[in-house]
């Protein structure tokens, strides 16, 4: 975007608006936002429409898990837990971005030194602007059945700031829900404003119960529904924990986690109502583990771009070889809508396009990678690997490949076990090109090379080719430049599944637009 009209934005909340095609609910916040002539960066961004973080997953770097959202200033934010030891949860940070792509680290926005009652766990943000105020719904202290009784403080508190970055201040002293209701934790809050009547509600409960409350509209105390009470269960089939509302065409989606969150199968699934108080009845499990990609997949969000019908599931996922429970990083993958209205199930897409200038999913094994203009980079190494945590069988995987300097090597490496710093210690298969001329399918046993199948084309220096393998069972098809034909096949049942990287041997190169999927 011009410079000039960078400087027509600052100067127009409208014309800023229409330009982002904000919707009526955003365009509000934003006009109070701007009146206030905040010094939040205000940066030009084109629509984020994307197939999942096509700049790698996680989208972040750190233990992160539970992630809530909302569109600020213009800025995307996510606002999660820190997943470390529960006495080690003594503080959040938030991550904010102009277009899902760079994302800046907002730390410590609000620490128990803020929160008197707090000690620790403090869990799952929830964020919501009203009042000229930005509030932050926290859990803290993990209170069980029975201790509010006994003089034990904790629950779900409030925190109110001028700025989406905080510092955030406890807005009451004391947590806004303390005690148990229904049988339900008070953790795992979401809280929602609706078009139709700007009621606020509260949606939250852990330990396998779901309740929603109003919000009064000074959004630090709990309103009274017309029957006189306070809290209404709404606990659908399954449900464990991680509360969320939307709203679509009229109809709202409860969203919720179910299994442990500790083990692999944690997952999101969903209820459809025409009431925001219900009944919620469990439709189907929309997020859950992938053995190719990830596990845990859960506790998630929802990102609407405004006026759009482009919608993101944000939620935390454990890699692959991760077995410690609160290793749990940051996701975001496309959500899509039915035309009944109903939710797709969300496929965990496997991509890195490097737009970040990071490498946050990749683990490197010799060499000295780095991410420049784009792409993953290595100096002219001997032998050198960097890995995605990944474990495909059947699969596409697709990326650019151009060799820089030397005389060796540089291609895809899949189906890969036993990854190791060692020179040539690992298993499974590559597809290269060469500087000398040559396309390589091949396969590594623990330093042991086999060639199995070749060709000549010429290679030159610089020059960016796109490569595809496509592995389906034993039968292997590399695919250099044009993607219909492969110039090189072979069968081989030697490896059946394993993680997907790029390697040189002997050689400089640069590698892009990362691609891994199941092959259908
Ligand atoms: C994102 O970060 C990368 C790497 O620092 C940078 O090259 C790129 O310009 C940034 N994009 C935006 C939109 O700021
Ligand atoms: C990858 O998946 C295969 C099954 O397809 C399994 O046998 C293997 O143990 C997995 N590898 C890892 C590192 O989890
Ligand atoms: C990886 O190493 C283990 C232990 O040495 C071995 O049992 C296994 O077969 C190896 N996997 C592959 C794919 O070579």
């Amino acid at each position: 975007m011009a410079p000039s009209l960078f400087g027509a934005i600052r100067l127009s909340g409208k014309l800023r608006s229409a330009l982002f095609m904000i919707s009526p609910a955003i365009h509000i916040i934003m006009g109070l936002v701007m009146s206030k002539a905040t010094a939040s960066p205000i940066v030009p961004r084109a629509l984020p429409d994307y197939t999942t973080s096509e700049a790698g997953n996680p989208f972040v770097e750190g233990w992160y898990a539970d992630p809530d959202t909302e569109i600020y200033d213009g800025l995307y934010w996510v606002f999660p837990t820190s997943s470390y030891a529960y006495d080690e949860q003594t503080y959040l940070d938030a991550f904010s971005s102009p277009d899902l792509i760079n994302w800046t680290k907002h730390p410590n926005i609000l620490t128990i030194a803020d929160v008197t009652w707090a000690t620790r766990a403090v869990w799952a943000p929830a964020p919501i602007f009203r009042n000229g105020k930005y509030y932050l719904y926290f859990g803290a202290n993990d209170i069980q059945e029975g201790e509010p009784e006994e003089g034990k403080i904790g629950g779900i508190g409030v925190a109110v700031a001028d700025k989406p970055e905080g510092p955030y201040v406890d807005a009451i002293g004391k947590p806004l829900i303390g005690d148990y209701h229904n049988d339900a934790q008070p953790i795992d809050q979401d809280v929602f404003i609706d078009d139709v009547d700007g009621q606020a509600y509260i949606y939250y409960g852990g330990h396998s119960h779901a309740n929603v409350a109003k919000l009064n509209e000074d959004m630090i105390s709990i309103g009274t529904f017309d029957d006189g009470t306070q809290y209404k269960e709404i606990t659908p089939e399954n449900y464990v924990e991680g509360s969320q509302m939307i709203k679509r065409n009229g109809i709202y989606y409860f969203m919720w986690s179910e299994g442990g969150w500790q083990g692999p199968d944690y997952a999101v699934s969903y209820a459809m109502s025409d009431s925001p108080l219900g009944p919620f009845n469990r439709v189907a499990k929309i997020l859950q583990q992938d053995s190719a990609v990830a596990t845990s997949s859960g506790h998630n969000s929802v990102m609407h771009i405004p006026d759009t019908d482009i919608w993101y599931i944000v939620y935390h996922r454990r890699p692959l070889s991760e077995t410690d429970g609160n290793h749990r990083v940051l996701a975001y993958d496309r959500m899509y809508f039915n035309d009944d209205g109903t939710i797709a199930s969300i496929q965990m897409l496997v991509k890195d396009n490097f737009a970040n200038g990071q490498m946050f999913d990749w683990k490197t094994y010799g060499g000295d990678w780095t991410v420049a203009d784009q792409r993953l980079t290595i100096p002219s190494t001997g032998d050198a690997r960097a890995f995605l945590d990944t474990n495909f069988t059947d699969v596409v995987f697709d990326a650019t490949v151009s060799i820089t300097d030397g005389s060796g090597d540089a291609g895809l490496v899949f189906r890969a076990a036993n990854l190791s710093t060692g020179a040539n210690e690992f298993a499974g298969y590559y597809a290269c090109i060469s500087a000398a001329g040559t396309v390589t399918l091949g396969k590594a046993d623990i330093g042991t090379w086999t060639s199995l199948g070749e060709t000549t084309m010429e290679v030159s220096v610089s020059t960016e080719y796109n490569i595809r393998v496509r592995a389906i069972g034993s039968d292997i098809s590399v695919f250099v430049g044009d993607l219909t034909t492969p110039q090189v096949t072979a069968t081989d049942e030697t490896f059946i599944g394993g993680a997907n990287g790029v390697g040189v041997r002997g050689t400089g190169a640069k590698f892009g637009s990362v691609s891994v999927a199941k092959a259908s």
